[in-house]
């Protein structure tokens, strides 16, 4: 008899429960909340107090950053400026009704700053400027997910934003060298998802050196399982490639990136006075 993490890590994984070590609370709690993960998209109307946000950001930017440079911020999003990014993905109407947006961006222009004070030449402004910012936001996403998660909310990242990122930019005021990374709504979760299995551990975990010999027999059996847990999915671009017996993930993520998506942001990220040599 497992307990409900080492439940959840098995259904997560497809293996046996018994594989997984058994860890006591409050920490089984704690990694719980990380196993249980899942995405929402539907929302009750239930506003969640400013209080509350302030918390959760707070939580999020307790995150590690590189080198303690701290290159990543949280933009509280107003109604009125969700409403103009809800209007640009209306093939995603949760963006409209969730109670909360923030965005979160990448921040090289604050260590930027400190040498521009200092009237010095600041020898780091190449690609590893914006790589470490990078990082820094999407840190920042996880942790902020994992407190929102960890109070009872619910919400869902949103890379879309990166369609139109100059927009972005525009509305919420974003100088050079700070770009948005991805926006995440949030509020009082409708409904419950179900938990999207992931890649097993066999291939995605290596054991002292990197090797993928066998990642394409292993993710056959994971096809396989996400489409059985998912026979009813929609299948992209039927028209193009056909109707596909078996749909599982690798043909879904194919089909998905058979068209060409946000060639255009590399030449954003440098109009924003990021390096990308
Ligand atoms: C950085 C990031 C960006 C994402 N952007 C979107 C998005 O634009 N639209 C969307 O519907 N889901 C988005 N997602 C959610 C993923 O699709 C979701 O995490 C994935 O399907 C796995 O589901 P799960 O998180 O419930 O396990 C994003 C997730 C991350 C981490």
């Amino acid at each position: 008899m497992g307990d409900r993490l080492t439940e959840l890590l098995a259904l997560r994984f497809g293996c046996e429960q018994a594989s997984f070590a058994s860890v006591s609370p409050p920490a089984a709690d704690i990694l719980a909340v990380l196993a249980g993960h899942r995405v929402h998209r539907g929302f009750h109307g239930r506003p969640v107090p400013d209080d509350l946000v302030r918390t959760l950001v707070a939580s999020a930017l307790s995150a590690p950053s590189k080198s303690d440079l701290q290159q990543r911020d949280i933009v509280i999003v107003d109604r009125a400026i969700q409403q103009k990014i809800a209007d640009r993905v209306p093939q995603s109407p949760w963006v409209r009704d969730a109670p909360r947006c923030v965005v979160f961006c990448a921040n090289g222009r604050r260590l930027f700053s400190l040498f521009e004070q200092r009237n010095w030449l600041f020898p780091n402004d190449h690609f590893d400027l914006f790589f470490n910012s990078i990082g820094d936001a999407a840190i920042t996403l996880a942790w902020f997910i994992v407190a929102t998660e960890a109070v009872g909310l619910a919400g869902c990242p949103l890379s879309e934003i990166r369609n139109f990122p100059e927009k972005v930019s525009e509305w919420l005021c974003l100088p050079d060298k700070v770009i948005p990374f991805a926006a995440y709504c949030f509020g009082w979760s409708k409904d419950d998802t179900p938990l999207t299995p992931r890649l097993p551990l066999e291939m995605t975990v290596h054991a002292g050196r990197f090797d993928d010999a066998k990642a394409i027999i292993s993710i056959d059996g994971y096809d396989r399982c996400r489409a059985r847990l998912q026979p009813s999915i929609e299948q992209r671009a039927v028209d193009r490639w056909g109707a596909s017996p078996i749909y599982g993930w690798s043909e879904d993520k194919a089909r998905q990136y058979s068209v060409e998506q946000r060639a255009g942001f590399g030449a954003f990220v440098r109009s924003k006075g990021f390096s990308t040599e």
